[in-house]
């Protein structure tokens, strides 16, 4: 089997350090109030771990799995929910955490089937965002990193489910 070498896009220390700044901004924004952060699996899976680390708040852990991408690098187009939350969201405050928003149509579709559970209010941390290929207006309320259009992987985020368990953002070479 083929296993390429990434080369480091963004640094496990960079990448700490701006989680970091996002943690302080999230913890003044719902400073004495309790939160309920989705992590959207699989790929936000060690983007949220780290974050909710430096959380100083009352925070109530949950989990969503939508696909659109399946095996390929391109999305089908399709969002599937594969799996829900459990936390009954009414009234609550909701951090949706996400590795990558890239055309946006998957933070779209969920911040959709979010709405009509009537929480108090719903907010978005991505560790990564694509300008370049944005098609669905979004508005990340934290925001890691901007990136270029380059197909990234590690830090969660895979190519045909492997190279999640990498500490850093990394871009496949093939020539590696
Ligand atoms: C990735 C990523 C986002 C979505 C972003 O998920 O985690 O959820 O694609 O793309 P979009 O903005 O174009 O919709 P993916 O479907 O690859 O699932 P995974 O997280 O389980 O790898």
């Amino acid at each position: 089997m083929e296993h390429f070498r990434p080369d480091v896009l963004i640094s496990e220390e960079d990448i700490n350090l701006r989680i970091d700044d996002l943690a302080r901004a999230i913890n003044t924004e719902f400073a004495g109030e309790e939160i309920v952060v989705i992590c959207i699996l699989k790929g936000a899976f060690m983007f949220c771990s780290d974050l909710i680390k430096k959380l100083e708040l009352p925070v109530r852990l949950d989990f969503m799995q939508v696909s659109s991408y399946g095996e390929g690098t391109v999305s089908s187009g399709n969002v599937k929910l594969e799996m829900d939350v459990s936390e009954n969201l009414k009234d609550q405050n909701i951090l949706i955490v996400e590795d990558i928003v890239d055309t946006g149509l998957t933070i779209n579709t969920l911040v959709e089937m979010l709405k009509v559970r009537n929480p108090k209010k719903i907010k978005l941390a991505s560790l990564l965002f694509k300008p370049s290929r944005n098609k669905f207006p979004v508005n990340i309320d934290y925001l890691g990193f901007e990136i270029e259009d380059k197909f990234v992987i590690g830090y969660g985020l895979d190519y045909a489910g492997r190279y999640r368990e990498l500490p850093y953002i990394g871009v496949l070479n093939a020539g590696n």
